[in-house]
């Protein structure tokens, strides 16, 4: 499954990524900058924040929601990259990355 990385000012980073594994994890494997992930997919650093269209992934738990309240510049759409699993339909999926990341 190919997804695209696009960071605050549109530049953009293809990944191919398995599925089943996580958003974060495919940024890390193809070192992408903007996501850090301090905790290394635990869900308590909020490190791996990003902007997600609604509805494409499950919506976040109760604990994923209480880590976006730590994030810089909330929006509707940030999501913690480390609890989205990618799905084989997801091809073309863009993630995008905020400009600053705690
Ligand atoms: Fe730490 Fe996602 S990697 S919250």
């Amino acid at each position: 499954t190919k997804i695209v990385f696009e960071d605050a000012d549109g530049n953009r980073q293809a990944a191919e990524v398995d599925a089943g594994t996580s958003v974060m994890q495919a940024a890390m494997d193809s070192s992408v900058a903007g996501i850090l992930a301090d905790c290394g997919g635990g869900c308590s650093c909020a490190t791996c924040h990003c902007f997600v269209t609604r509805g494409v992934f499950p919506d976040p738990d109760e604990i994923e929601s209480q880590m976006l309240e730590c994030v810089l510049e909330p929006e509707v759409s940030s999501r913690l990259s480390c609890q989205l699993i990618v799905r084989e339909d997801m091809d073309g999926l863009v993630i995008k990355l905020p400009r600053n990341q705690i």
